[in-house]
């Protein structure tokens, strides 16, 4: 039997975050979308009600929480600003290579930290050259004596800015492509370590968006996670878990956008009577609505394979491409109920369109997922 019901604690988790939502990151969403500030107020309240770094297991003093558990607080953190969220996973995106492939002692030293005080970690996968192409990366270590040297970019990083430590993917001998990639942890204090170009993004304006340069930076050996040459299946393992929350993102965004549209159709009058009265709107929200629920239920799917330990790749593929195109849809069909008033800042659904197409780029694009489920699906018939 399966059963959709969530369990007490699950409820009390969605209602916390769902308050934090609308009591905390509502008020706030238009200010930090139009002045693109970091929001670290917000950073600050979330991490004190335990809405962050939602991955770092309990022995390490984090919640230690299922993949469904992380999925069910995002949606909600989703419905009150995606830009925000993206913020609030990026710790977990960073941390996850440590957690996965970290000795013990690399978990005490760079995960226990973040649960214990507020700071920010980041992912550096991507570079200007490289970015679906992950395994082509440049941004190379050489070792030289007791230690790498690390040399090159990455771009596109989430919190780069604010971060205290990067988990930075990197290549030892590009002969080698992905056999070649090293998985490292840097402190963002090290000498050779700068950040670049801020980006001036769409939307997703509250997540701060960077360049990083590395020049000669020196890594002590301990700091390497797995072996060389593992780099990137941490990545991709790494990617198998958090592109669920990116889909449940989505599905947070486009909830938000129905909700909208819905009581929008109920206001708003044409030809003497509500909006709402017309079929041609009802199948609008109809079409939206079921979209959003097939959304949640297919994440919901793919957190459970994640959680029962099953081979997960395609479903987390399967969450991100269905889930983030529904938020995609979503949001430019409640722009479409609100016509002309969709169109300008002073309603709210325009963010919400400009908020939900980063989903479908970031984590691996929507081609990217096809290519995963494409690759999987011709193993298996
Ligand atoms: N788990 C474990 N191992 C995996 C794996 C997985 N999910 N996927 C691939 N691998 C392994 C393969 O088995 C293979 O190993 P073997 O040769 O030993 O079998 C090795 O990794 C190389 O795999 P591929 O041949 O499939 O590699 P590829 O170069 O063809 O690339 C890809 C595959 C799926 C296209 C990958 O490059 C990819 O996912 N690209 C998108 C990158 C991405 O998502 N970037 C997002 C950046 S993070 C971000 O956006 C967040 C932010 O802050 C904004």
């Amino acid at each position: 039997m399966i059963g959709f019901e969530l369990s007490d604690d699950q409820k009390a988790l969605q209602e916390t975050a769902r308050k934090f939502a609308r009591n905390e990151m509502w008020p706030k969403a238009p200010h930090h979308d139009k002045t693109s500030e970091f929001p670290h107020e917000i950073m600050k309240k979330a991490f004190e009600a335990g809405l962050m770094n939602l991955s770092i297991p309990q022995d390490l003093g984090g919640p230690g929480f299922a993949i469904l558990d992380q999925c069910i607080i995002t949606e909600e953190i989703a419905y009150g600003c995606v830009g925000m969220g993206t913020s609030m996973m990026a710790n977990d995106l960073a941390l996850t290579p440590i957690i996965l492939a970290g000795t013990p002692e690399q978990k005490q030293r760079f995960v226990k930290p973040f649960a214990e005080k507020l700071k920010y970690a980041s992912f550096g996968l991507t570079e200007p050259g490289h970015g679906s192409d992950a395994a082509g990366m440049e941004t190379r270590i050489e070792k030289k004596g007791d230690h790498y040297l690390l040399n090159g970019s990455k771009c596109w990083i989430t919190n780069g800015g604010v971060a205290d430590q990067l988990t930075v993917f990197c290549t030892i001998d590009r002969k080698l492509g992905p056999k070649g990639i090293c998985a490292i942890v840097v402190d963002k204090n090290m000498p050779g370590v700068s950040v670049g170009k801020h980006e001036d993004k769409m939307g997703q304006r509250a997540s701060e968006t960077v360049v990083l340069n590395f020049e000669d930076v020196k890594i002590p050996f301990d700091r390497l996670l797995g072996k060389e040459g593992e780099g990137f299946k941490i990545a991709m393992q790494t990617l198998d878990r958090t592109r669920p929350l990116v889909a449940i993102s989505g599905v947070g965004v486009a909830r938000a956008a129905l909700e909208h549209a819905v009581k929008y159709s109920k206001e708003r009058k044409q030809f003497g009577q509500p909006i709402s009265g017309f079929q041609g709107i009802q199948f609008m929200l109809a079409d939206m609505a079921a979209d959003v629920e097939a959304s949640r239920l297919l994440t919901w799917e793919s957190a459970w394979m994640i959680d029962a330990g099953k081979p997960a790749s395609m479903y987390s593929s399967f969450a991100k491409r269905v889930s983030t195109d529904t938020a995609m849809k979503v949001t430019t069909d409640a722009v479409q109920v609100f016509g002309g008033y969709g169109y300008v800042k002073e309603y709210p659904v325009e963010k919400l369109m400009r908020d939900a197409k980063l989903l479908q780029i970031y984590e691996g694009t929507n081609q990217i997922q096809r290519v995963v489920i494409a690759r999987e699906l011709l193993k298996q018939f």
